[in-house]
């Protein structure tokens, strides 16, 4: 595997490649696991070079308590890579990304900013358009792969590339999950012995009211999950909705001809996890 730091070094390996070749790209934060690796799975059957990138997006955290905490594992991700046969990984440093000005653009995401995590994490899409648009236009891919589980950032990522008009196929990939349901993410290396055993409730909750969503409205739902979280008490529940797929938006009634998802953000002591479930 090779290891680029710089957009320059990066950009004269792609060059000296052979042209048409179909380049994949999976953008990651590090911590990498099981998840990530699926995402490079997938990069890997559908295209001739794989690139994964680590670095840690300043814009994109609301909490700089989170920034300074976010695992760092780089010597780990590195072997992990090596042992999934990635080709490139790119590891660029924030002056690298952000020149001396760290700030993020403003986007408009059509209002899908608003929804959910935007109304709890504010300036974080706008963080992650900006920083996800900068990696594209370095490394220039045909493909790309984000995992579901941020379903709400798989939209807005699309949105964006989209509304920039910049060539890449964005894919959504499956949750990874562990056994337990658990979904895989980055977070769950700081979870406390305690909070890790309860955590998968959250993916059983999200089951149960892919269920209770054939026969109850929303609002019973919703009043149901809000019911069973008050007897967690390892678990704080920050939002649990339905919404429309497509907009984001909060459903009002049931329509048949819509494609829903619950989603639900959880406090598990000072970890914030996130997860949904097609419904
Ligand atoms: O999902 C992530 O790890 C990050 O939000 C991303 C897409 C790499 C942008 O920093």
């Amino acid at each position: 595997m090779k290891i680029f730091y710089t957009k320059a070094a990066l950009n004269a390996y792609l060059d000296a490649q052979k042209k048409n070749k179909q380049i994949g790209f999976v953008p990651t934060m590090g911590a990498l696991h099981e998840g990530h690796l699926s995402l490079l799975k997938k990069c890997k059957e559908e295209n001739d070079i794989s690139i994964v990138s680590i670095f840690v997006n300043p814009t994109q955290f609301d909490n700089s308590a989170d920034l300074v905490k976010y695992p760092k594992t780089f010597q780990e991700d590195t072997k992990l890579l090596e042992s999934a046969q990635c080709d490139v990984l790119f590891a660029p440093d924030v002056k690298e990304i952000y020149a001396e000005n760290i700030t993020a653009t403003s986007f408009d995401f059509d209002g899908l900013e608003q929804e959910m995590e935007g109304r709890f994490r504010t300036g974080h899409f706008d963080g992650v358009g900006t920083v996800v648009k900068r990696l594209f236009e370095i490394v220039a891919p045909n493909k790309a792969y984000f995992g579901e589980k941020d379903f709400q950032q798989l939209q807005i990522v699309k949105k964006m590339t989209k509304k920039q008009q910049l060539p890449v196929k964005v894919k959504g990939c499956k949750i990874y999950r562990a056994k337990n349901g658990l979904a895989m993410s980055s977070r769950n290396s700081r979870l406390t012995e305690a909070h890790l055993e309860a955590a998968p409730f959250i993916f059983k909750i999200l089951q149960k009211a892919k269920i209770e969503f054939r026969t109850k409205t929303p609002n019973a739902i919703i009043k149901w999950v809000e019911k069973e979280f008050e007897k967690q008490p390892l678990l704080n529940l920050e939002y649990f909705t339905i919404a429309d797929e497509k907009t984001l938006k909060n459903i009002k009634k049931k329509d048949e001809k819509t494609q829903y998802r619950a989603f639900i953000a959880v406090f598990a002591g000072e970890i914030r996890l996130i997860d949904n479930i097609q419904i």
